[in-house]
């Protein structure tokens, strides 16, 4: 089994400095993907026990679990999710989603990074290694990467590095470049950069200027826009929001749907299908208060800009961001 790696607190000097400078050294490689991976289909869901191997705050109130469950693990992807039950001695009935936080087939193990917000996350601090949790997954469906794309962006606000994080061992797994775009409110949130791969060029945003840019994450984009050929994001709404609301603005000359490389190119696809989400330049992944997380319940209900409710579980949670109606008021 694969050991978490070792976390150091970040420092302005182990957080790249954004901006002008990396940016203006920044060219597109017009050569195509080395890797042209296959699509492929997400695995059907499973139940399963799960034996918690390694437990560790790495951030105040910030938890990072690993857990060996090799049938949850096989054909999961970045972007899907686990339900996951506390113990009966909980006294809570419902289960509480986490992603995939990174996934590791060979071993068998998957990571959960939360932070502790309630009882069902304080439930998860008190588990010792060795401790069995009921787990369902994977579910929802995941990210979709064009196989042109070689340029991959992630934008994760506090949290939201959890959603995206796996889609970083992915991409760099099938040869494309990744930069991550992080925003925290302060350095004591910064995500350790020793907890991600070293070919992973890290750029941070603090609202209070301790470390990075000062300011927002979303500043940020204007930079890497033209370099990437697509965009992952998760976070708070309101950045997801300000993300979507800059990727439409500037839609005709983004991403690599717009290349028009390939036969069929502006051929228009089903909204929501995996072809359609694969041609978007930014996919956002979601997170809405969960009920049953397999589609009975209507909990967890987002509008699509056709007015078409979108339940995050079963649609998402990673949708293209203009398949959201993000003034919907959902
Ligand atoms: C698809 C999906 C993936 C997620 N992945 C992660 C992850 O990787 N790491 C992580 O820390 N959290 C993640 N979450 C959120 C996580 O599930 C909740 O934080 C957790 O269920 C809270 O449980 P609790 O019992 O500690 O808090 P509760 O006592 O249930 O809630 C405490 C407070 O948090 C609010 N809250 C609870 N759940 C959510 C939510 N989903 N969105 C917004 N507010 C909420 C409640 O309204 C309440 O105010 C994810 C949610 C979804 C839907
Ligand atoms: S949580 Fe029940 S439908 Fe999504």
């Amino acid at each position: 089994m694969t050991a978490m790696p070792p976390t150091t607190t970040p420092t302005a000097t182990t957080a790249a400095e954004p901006t002008a400078r990396t940016v203006t050294t920044r060219t597109r490689d017009p050569s195509p993907a080395t890797a042209r991976a296959p699509a492929r289909s997400p695995a059907s869901m499973r139940l399963a026990g799960a034996e918690l191997v390694e437990s560790r705050e790495i951030l105040p109130g910030q938890w990072l679990q690993a857990f060996h469950a090799p049938e949850l693990v096989a054909g999961a992807r970045a972007g899907q999710f686990v339900h996951v039950r506390t113990g009966d001695y909980s006294g809570l009935v419902l289960r509480r989603p986490f992603s995939f936080n990174t996934i590791d087939p060979v071993a068998g193990t998957l990571t959960i990074h939360f932070r502790t917000i309630g009882r069902g996350t304080e439930w998860f601090t008190r588990l010792r290694p060795g401790d069995r949790v009921d787990m369902l997954g994977p579910l929802g469906r995941p990210f979709e990467v064009d196989p042109r794309t070689r340029h991959v962006l992630l934008v994760a606000g506090g949290l939201g590095i959890a959603g995206v994080r796996s889609l970083a061992d992915e991409a760099i797994r099938d040869g494309r470049h990744v930069t991550l775009l992080f925003g925290a409110s302060r350095a004591g949130d910064v995500y350790p950069s020793s907890l991600l791969p070293d070919e992973v060029e890290y750029v941070v945003a603090t609202d209070d200027g301790s470390v990075g840019h000062h300011g927002f994450v979303t500043d940020l984009l204007a930079d890497y826009e033209a370099w990437a050929d697509q965009a992952f994001a998760c976070g708070p709404l309101p950045m997801l929001r300000a993300l979507a609301g800059l990727a439409a603005s500037r839609r005709r000359r983004l991403g690599v749907a717009s290349l028009g490389r390939k036969r069929g190119a502006g051929r228009q696809l089903p909204a929501g299908s995996p072809q359609a989400r694969r041609r978007a330049f930014l996919q956002v992944s979601m997170e809405q208060n969960m009920g049953c997380a397999v589609g009975a319940c209507l909990g967890c209900v987002v509008m699509s800009t056709a007015g078409l409710p979108q339940r995050v579980c079963r649609e998402g949670p990673v949708f293209a961001s203009d398949e959201i109606d993000w003034e919907g008021g959902w």
